[in-house]
């Protein structure tokens, strides 16, 4: 059996998506989620899913007991889907190349510190890209900065707006993310 641990800060539809992938599986078992907000959409997933949840703040994040809870799960991964927060250390050194998280851009393009959700797209539309994508990548120190994983583009179009384009992202994500880490946890 397979455990995986979801953080998340926002909707939640990269999680929903995963949660649907695995849904029949009996090998993988979503553990848990853990939101730094307490009003995530997120946190309604996981109780609609019956999947227990964590609401944390920064000393919790930051706590020696937070991370014995963490292991307490025995997680093969550790799903950074949407999470705003930068993992601290003795998180990333407990569960060493087991954190993966997605990013709505082609890394090493518009990643970095203040990069997510529409500011990501906004700056892509600005730039005149052609394209954009996502990028699945390990989690270590430095933000955004892990081994790529995989990525998956898409076109911009002339006529694109924010919306349009972080929709065609979160699609990409949707059918990847979960695939993606089927593909890791068969692997390992
Ligand atoms: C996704 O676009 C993901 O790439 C980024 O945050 C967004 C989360 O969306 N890291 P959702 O909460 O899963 O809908």
């Amino acid at each position: 059996m397979h455990s995986i641990i979801i953080f998340a800060s926002g909707a939640g539809s990269n999680a929903q998506a995963i949660i649907d992938y695995f849904r029949e599986r009996k090998d993988v078992q979503v553990s848990i989620i853990v939101s730094n907000k307490k009003d995530a959409g997120v946190l309604s997933i996981a109780k609609k899913e019956n999947i227990p949840s964590s609401i944390i703040d920064k000393s919790i994040i930051n706590s020696a007991s937070f991370v014995e809870e963490l292991k307490s799960k025995k997680p093969s991964l550790i799903i950074l889907a949407g999470f705003l927060w930068r993992i601290p250390d003795t998180i990333i050194r407990a569960f060493p190349d087991k954190i993966i998280n997605i990013h709505p851009s082609l890394l090493p393009k518009y990643g970095g510190k203040g990069m997510y959700g529409a500011n990501v797209h906004n700056a892509v539309l600005n730039n005149n890209e052609t394209e954009s994508g996502i990028t699945i990548h390990n989690v270590n120190e430095v933000y955004d900065d892990g081994a790529t994983i995989l990525q998956a583009h898409c076109h911009v179009l002339a006529n694109d707006n924010i919306n349009t384009l972080a929709n065609r992202i979160h699609k990409l994500e949707h059918y990847y993310f979960p695939r993606t880490i089927d593909f890791i946890l068969k692997s390992s």
